[in-house]
């Protein structure tokens, strides 16, 4: 993986640069949680909360107010959970942060657990990232050597023990509730919600569960504070994002860039553009969760706002593009095929939805099916979007809506009776 990141923002690193703890402190690491341990946890919260951090593992919640709803709750005992499963295929940017800003991560969880009032951590871990848990392992000896974490952190009274979870390879393990059932030792399929683990979390009691890029945010907005963060971004969207970039581009890598700047940005100014003699088909946005869309949405900048105005995930933040040489069926049949393997079965709409729709693009595929069953696809992937139990049926519907909208002709062009097909094509909404 090669790191493409042109400035020094949030991430604070160079090209493929560990930063060990010597050089993170000697670059002002861990001055924020001094600065924190020092002041009130409620003026901390509110200078989180200026800034408009939001969370970065899909769902964008303002994270300020998360840490304020464990905190809030009555009971003391309180966890905080670092979500390090990171299982959406195309998206390497939590394996970066734990293998080179190491300490950085660590000083945001132990921010991020004083302010919720928890004195345990966990960090859910996929289990394919055995070398970045050792990473994890001998830096948490580290920091706890340094006085930086265990008992009475920086001579604060302050206490926090971390711990870290290997999850087993299930993508469903990354949505918090599935986490928490997982390190229970239940199966891991989502509970319902409400109460969010806000409210009961880990063993009931009231949990903090944030990314891993979240949580590395929060030491470089407390030292540096809210309106330098704020002037990274856009008025609708602060900071800066990483995207892990991929697909039939130049260059593929890590990039941070700041909100606000366009998809066509990152393609070309990070990626490089398309290969030599090759156009830009297709980009997928978000992961195999998110949507694939054609590349006159390019000029839609990187803002939550603006994305969700335009149908756009951002997601996990992966962005992964296809060329004029690839099939948009092949793509979204790789993609049921992933989700059918990974939904737990728990709700119909899902467990059966992906079933159906896996096998009706098997069909186009093979040239069995008709417009008929392209009608079908588009009813399934409407129920699964609308009816699912958790967030893993909803999202694995996306990449089907987004492209049974911008490329039904293809879908139709694949069926046995596609000069019928393209007639009653001429009538719909087509955009590529
Ligand atoms: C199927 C599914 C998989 C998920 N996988 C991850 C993951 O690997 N990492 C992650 O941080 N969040 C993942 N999430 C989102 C989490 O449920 C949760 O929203 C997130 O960890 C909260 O952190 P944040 O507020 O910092 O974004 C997933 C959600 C779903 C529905
Ligand atoms: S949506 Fe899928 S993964 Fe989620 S509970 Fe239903 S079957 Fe399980």
């Amino acid at each position: 993986m090669s790191v493409l990141l042109k400035k020094n923002l949030v991430f604070n690193v160079a090209d493929r640069e560990y930063v060990g703890l010597d050089l993170y402190r000697s670059r002002g690491g861990y001055t924020a949680l001094q600065k924190v341990l020092g002041q009130s946890p409620e003026a901390s919260i509110e200078e989180l909360k200026n800034s408009g951090l939001r969370g970065r593992g899909g769902a964008a919640f303002p994270t300020a107010k998360k840490i304020e709803m464990v905190r809030d709750n009555a009971e003391t005992e309180r966890y905080v959970i670092c979500n390090a499963d990171e299982g959406e295929p195309g998206t390497f940017k939590d394996r970066y942060i734990i293998t080179h800003l190491t300490f950085q991560l660590l000083e945001g969880i132990t921010i991020a657990a004083y302010l919720a009032g928890a004195s345990k951590g966990i960090l859910y871990v996929r289990h394919e990232y055995w070398e970045p848990q050792n990473k994890l392992r001998a830096s948490i000896k580290e920091a706890t050597e340094a006085g930086l974490l265990g008992d009475n952190i920086l001579g604060s009274g302050f206490s926090l023990h971390l711990e870290i979870f290997s999850g087993a390879g299930s993508y469903l393990c990354g949505e918090e509730t599935a986490l928490l059932n997982s390190i229970e030792g239940r199966k891991g399929r989502p509970r319902l919600k409400p109460p969010y683990p806000t409210q009961q979390g880990l063993w009931g009691k009231p949990t903090l569960i944030n990314n891993v890029e979240t949580l590395t945010n929060i030491p470089q907005i407390l030292k540096n504070g809210a309106e330098w963060y704020r002037s990274l971004g856009t008025s609708d969207s602060h900071g800066t994002k990483l995207i892990s970039l991929s697909g039939d581009i130049q260059k593929r890598g890590l990039v941070e860039v700041p909100f606000g700047i366009t998809f066509r940005e990152i393609i070309e100014q990070y990626g490089g553009g398309p290969k030599p003699g090759r156009t830009i088909k297709a980009v997928n946005i978000g992961g195999a969760s998110g949507v694939l869309v054609p590349q006159e949405m390019l000029d839609t900048p990187l803002e939550y706002g603006a994305c969700a105005q335009a149908g756009i995930t951002i997601g996990s933040g992966a962005v992964f593009v296809l060329d004029d040489t690839r099939s948009i069926l092949e793509n979204v049949h790789n993609r049921t095929r992933f989700f059918l393997h990974e939904s737990c079965g728990k709700c119909t709409p899902c467990r059966e939805g992906l079933r159906q729709t896996h096998t009706i693009i098997h069909q186009l595929l093979e040239g069995t099916a008709t417009s008929h069953d392209v009608d079908r696809l588009e009813r399934y992937t409407d129920a699964m979007q609308h009816a699912s139990f958790c967030g893993l049926g909803t999202a694995a519907g996306n990449s089907l809506c987004s492209s049974l909208h911008y490329y039904r002709k293809e879908y139709l062009d694949h069926c046995q009776d596609s000069g019928h097909a393209a007639n009653e094509a001429g009538g719909r909404e087509e955009i590529a």
